[in-house]
């Protein structure tokens, strides 16, 4: 089995409901050889993302950059993690009030120097709370999972 990581921070009932669309999409049922895991930000080790094939981080904007929490985990993972996770294919969702530019970039920046890969084109929910940000989300984690099943990532 491979192991899909997803490691969200989500503080609100929206981004409650995007996290379960994510968790959901990446459970499909005809994706047979992906265990998904869903670790909280503050509970998320260096081994847990060393033992993951991919990975999913889901995060708010907050002051134009990833929420604090997510900050974290990149702050205490990177340098264990540097040296074992060349290549980790990844991508990421951001729910933004109004912009998600600055949270994007930031984002980018560090997975750059982890030499991580962006499989998938990161997701930014931005402007009033829609429904189609659950569907969106839902595919998200669907794609992810299925191409982790595919062997094509
Ligand atoms: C302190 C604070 C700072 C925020 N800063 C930004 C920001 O810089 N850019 C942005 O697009 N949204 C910003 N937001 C909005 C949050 O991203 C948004 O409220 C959060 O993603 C939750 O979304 P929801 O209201 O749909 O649950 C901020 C919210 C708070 C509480």
């Amino acid at each position: 089995m491979k192991q899909l990581l997803i490691i969200s921070h989500a503080p609100s009932e929206n981004t409650k409901k995007m996290l379960q669309a994510v968790i959901k999409g990446a459970n499909h049922p005809d994706i047979e050889h992906v265990n998904v895991k869903y670790i909280a930000p503050l509970d998320t080790q260096p081994d847990d993302i060393k033992s993951a094939h991919a990975i999913i981080i889901g995060t708010t904007e907050n002051l134009g950059y990833m929420a604090g929490l997510i900050k974290d985990v990149f702050d205490r993972c990177y340098y264990p993690c540097l040296d074992h996770t060349q290549g980790l294919p990844f991508t990421f969702y951001i729910r933004a009030g109004h912009d998600g530019t600055g949270t994007r970039k930031a984002i980018e920046s560090i997975s750059k120097g982890l030499r991580w890969r962006l499989v998938q084109e990161p997701l930014i929910c931005k402007g009033d709370f829609q429904e189609a940000f659950i569907t969106q989300c839902e595919e998200l984690g669907l794609t992810m999972a299925a191409s982790l099943d595919a062997g094509i990532i």
